[in-house]
C-alpha cells in the first residue's frame, strides 16, 4: 500500500485533489424551491427501472445538509469540488428566465465553498434533463442544444463571477449508450445505433454552451468530460479487432475527436450505416463543437474488452441490457483482475493507459488534462465502533493517482477528482453501490467518514504548497 506521505511527495504543488458529485445523485429535495422534474424522477418512477426501487427523492438530502457536507470537504482538505447545477432547479421547464429559488440554492452553496477555501468546479450537464425536453425527444432533438446553451448563459450571469471550472457535459457517450441505445439509464430507450442521433445533439450542446458561457464573459476556466474506458479485443483475429475498434469508436473516439480534433473519425467499413446520423452532419456545426478548451476532463473507471458473437448474458457494467443481444459483439470478462463491488475491474494500469493513448491520439491539440471522476464501489459497513474499514477503496485510490501520475511525462495532468464524498444514489443502481469516502445511513441521513477520508486527509495535509 502507498503511504500517504509517499504519494503526497509524488504530487506537483498546484496539482488539485477534489471530489466530484452530481445533483441528483444527492440533492433530494426534489419538488422544493420551485424545481422542476428531471427525466430521472420519471424515469425512477417505472417499475423496475431502478434495482432497489429508490428515487431521486432523498438520496443524501444535500439540498438541506450542504453546510454539513462542506465542513467535511474542508476537514478532509480538498483543494476542489466538483458538482453539477441541476437544470431543472434553474429551469423548471427547461426553457425561460432562472427561478431564483434554484439560483439562491448554488449561491449559498457557493458561499460556503468560497468561505472554506474550496475551489468551484460547476458541470452544466450532469443527465438531468428538464421532463419538458425530454417529452419534446431530449438528445434526440437538435433543438435540446440550444436549451442547454440558454441555461449555460443564466448560470453564467448568475455564478460566473464564482465558479473557477466550468464542465459543459458530463460523459456524453453514457448517456448515449445507457440512456438511449440500451435502455439502462433515463430516459430508457433501446435504439442500438440509431441512439447515435444524441451523440451530435449533445456535441453541439457542448459547443453552444461554451460560446454562451464566453460571451458572458465567466472568469473560470471552461471545458467537457468524457469517459475513457481503454478498449482490447478478446482474441486475436480480424474480426475480434474490427468489434474492438468499433466499440472503441463508439465508447471513446465519437466524442473526444469532434472536440479535440474538428472532425469525426473514419468509420470502418464494417459499420459505415450504423455511423449514418454522424457521416451525414452539417460541417457548420463541427466549428461549433470544436471550441478551443481550457483544459479537457477524463473520467476513467475501468477497460473493456470486446469479443465476437452476441452476448448470452446480456449484462454490462451499469446493469442488464436486453438490446445488447441484438449485436454481432459483446463485453468479455476481465478474469485477471479484482472487482468492486459493482464487479467493474479493477486495474490502474489502464488509467496510465489511457493518457498514453490520449496523448498519442490528440498531441498538441490536448490542453492540460484533469481526472474528473475515479473510484470504486464497496459494500462498506459501520462496525460496533462506528468505523468503517475501506481498505480497498485506500489501495483504488493510492493506485489510481500513482497510476495518473505516471503518464504525466506525456500528458500536461493537472487534477484527481474522487468519485465521490458521500454514498449516494448510484443512478440504475439506486443505494446499493457506495461509492463515499463518507458512509451515508441512508435511514438516517447519518454521515461518518471512512477510513479512505483519513487517508485522505493525510495525503493533503502532508502534502508541501
Ligand atoms: C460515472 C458518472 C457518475 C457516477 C460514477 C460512478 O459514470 O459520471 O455520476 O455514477 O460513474
Amino acid at each position: 500500500m502507498i503511504e500517504p506521505d509517499a504519494l503526497a511527495a509524488r504530487l506537483p504543488r498546484d496539482f488539485t485533489i477534489g471530489v466530484a458529485m452530481a445533483a441528483t445523485q444527492i440533492e433530494g429535495a426534489v419538488t422544493e424551491g420551485g424545481r422542476g422534474r428531471s427525466t430521472w424522477d420519471t424515469f425512477a418512477a417505472q417499475p423496475g427501472r431502478i434495482i432497489d426501487g429508490t428515487t431521486p427523492e432523498i438520496t443524501d438530502d444535500h439540498f438541506h445538509r450542504y453546510r454539513e457536507d462542506v465542513a467535511l470537504m474542508r476537514e478532509l482538505g480538498v483543494d476542489a469540488y466538483r458538482f453539477s447545477i441541476a437544470w431543472p432547479r434553474i429551469q423548471p421547464e427547461g426553457r425561460g428566465a432562472a427561478n431564483s429559488a434554484g439560483i439562491a440554492f448554488y449561491d449559498r452553496l457557493l458561499d460556503e465553498l468560497l468561505e472554506a477555501g474550496i475551489s468551484p468546479v460547476a458541470t452544466l450537464f450532469h443527465w438531468d434533463v428538464p421532463e419538458p425536453l425530454q417529452r419534446a425527444g431530449g438528445w434526440m432533438t437538435r433543438d435540446t442544444a440550444s436549451r442547454l446553451a440558454d441555461f449555460a448563459a443564466l448560470a453564467a450571469d448568475a455564478f460566473g463571477d464564482r465558479i473557477d471550472k466550468w464542465i459543459t457535459l458530463n460523459e456524453p457517450t453514457t448517456v448515449t449508450l445507457n440512456g438511449y441505445a440500451l435502455g439502462i439509464h433515463a430516459p430508457g430507450e433501446s435504439l442500438l445505433f440509431d441512439a447515435l442521433t444524441t451523440v451530435h445533439n449533445q456535441l453541439l450542446g457542448h459547443g453552444l454552451s461554451v460560446q454562451a458561457l464566453r460571451a458572458r464573459g465567466v472568469k473560470g476556466q471552461v471545458g467537457v468530460t468524457n469517459v475513457h474506458s481503454p478498449v482490447v479485443a478478446a482474441q486475436r483475429g480480424f474480426m475480434n479487432a474490427q468489434f474492438a475498434k468499433v466499440f472503441d469508436l463508439v465508447h471513446n473516439r465519437i466524442y473526444a475527436d469532434p472536440v479535440l480534433l474538428g472532425r469525426y473519425p473514419r468509420f470502418p467499413l464494417l459499420a459505415r450505416k450504423e455511423f449514418r446520423a454522424l457521416r451525414e452532419t452539417d460541417p457548420a456545426d463541427m466549428a461549433i463543437i470544436h471550441q478551443p478548451l481550457d483544459f479537457y476532463g477524463l473520467n476513467y473507471y475501468m477497460p473493456t474488452r470486446i469479443a465476437v458473437g452476441a452476448p448470452t448474458e446480456a449484462s454490462t457494467p451499469d446493469g442488464d441490457a436486453e438490446a445488447m443481444r441484438d449485436l454481432p459483439f459483446h463485453l468479455a470478462e476481465w478474469p485477471e483482475y479484482p472487482k468492486t463491488g459493482f464487479g467493474w475491474p479493477i486495474s490502474p494500469e489502464y488509467l496510465t493507459a489511457s493518457l498514453r493513448d490520449y496523448a498519442a491520439r490528440y498531441g498538441g491539440s490536448l490542453p492540460p488534462v484533469y481526472i474528473t471522476e475515479g473510484g470504486a464501489s464497496f459494500a462498506d459497513v459501520v462496525d460496533s465502533e462506528g468505523r468503517v474499514d475501506d481498505a480497498s477503496r485506500v489501495s483504488y485510490l493510492a493506485d489510481h493517482i500513482a497510476a495518473a501520475l505516471d503518464a504525466s511525462d506525456e500528458v500536461d495532468l493537472r487534477g484527481y477528482f474522487v468519485w465521490t464524498l458521500l454514498d449516494n444514489w448510484e443512478w440504475a443502481a439506486g443505494l446499493t453501490q457506495r461509492f463515499g469516502l463518507v458512509h451515508v445511513d441512508f435511514d438516517s441521513l447519518v454521515r461518518t467518514p471512512k477510513s479512505s477520508f483519513r487517508w485522505l486527509q493525510r495525503v493533503q495535509s502532508s502534502r508541501k504548497r
